[in-house]
């Protein structure tokens, strides 16, 4: 097994719009890693540095890595950190990357108004029952993977709760939003006892992201 040492960082990250969108700020804060996760099956993945090592895991299991302190930090998106609860980690810094929103959507026509038996497909099982909690409605959360889409054209679900960002995927399967939930972007996760035990090497490099993440905003 690939023991870190205590001297080592390690960042999960997911392969995608999070490895795609974080590149360019690990590589300003001099951060190189050794090959593309593209096209290795490897899911640790060194760097030019002796002392970080990168992650590659999938984008909702990283806070599970970074709260178990199996990751040092980690990069998620808000949808999968407020589904995850966000025990065990500190959310230091808005990367402010594959923006999008978390929004229940389903067909035009469909009626969301009755308080109990609406059923709601989606992968944010915890997210869709609060917000349907706070509007005091009593819904079935069917748990899917994927293609949440595909649920309310055939029956399964009345709506749905999944990201969107152009809109176009749900436009192409006749669906629109109905309901806006939160505004979402990734996150810089840290996990709690690595910031105690790691702290200098940590904030240093949390100040250094941000200058990146200022500088991106700003062109
Ligand atoms: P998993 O592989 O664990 O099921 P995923 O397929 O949702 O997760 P990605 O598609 O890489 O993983 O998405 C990572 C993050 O990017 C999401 O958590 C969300 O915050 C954001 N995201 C998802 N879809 C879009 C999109 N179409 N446009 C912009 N950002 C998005
Ligand atoms: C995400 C999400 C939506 C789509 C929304 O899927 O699950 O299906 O993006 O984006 P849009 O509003 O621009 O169409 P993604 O492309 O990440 O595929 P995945 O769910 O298989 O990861």
């Amino acid at each position: 097994m690939e023991q870190a040492n205590e001297n080592m960082l390690t960042i999960a990250l997911s392969k995608g719009r999070i490895y795609n969108d974080t590149l360019p700020f690990l590589k300003a804060v001099g951060i190189q890693p050794a090959e593309d996760p593209e096209k290795s099956r490897k899911l640790i993945i060194g760097t030019n540095r002796d002392d970080i090592r990168l992650l590659i895991i999938r984008a909702t299991d990283v806070p599970t890595y970074v709260q178990y302190g199996a990751a040092d930090l980690g990069v998620a998106g808000k949808d999968v950190l407020m589904e995850h609860g966000g025990s065990g980690l500190y959310e230091p810094l808005d990367l402010n990357i594959a923006r999008c929103k978390l929004m229940v959507a389903g067909k035009p026509n469909v009626d969301l108004t009755a308080s109990r038996g609406l059923r709601v497909a989606t992968k944010f099982v915890n997210c869709a029952r609060r917000h349907f909690a706070a509007q005091g409605k009593q819904v079935e959360v069917i748990k899917l993977y994927g293609s949440m889409e595909l649920a309310p054209l055939v029956g399964l679900a009345d709506c749905i709760v999944d990201v969107v960002d152009t809109g176009g995927t749900l436009k192409a399967n006749g669906l629109v939003p109905l309901e806006h939930m939160a505004d979402i972007s990734s996150r810089l996760v840290v996990n709690k006892a690595s910031m105690k035990m790691k702290h200098a090497r940590i904030m240093r490099l949390i100040d250094e992201l941000k200058v990146a993440v200022d500088k991106a905003k700003a062109s």
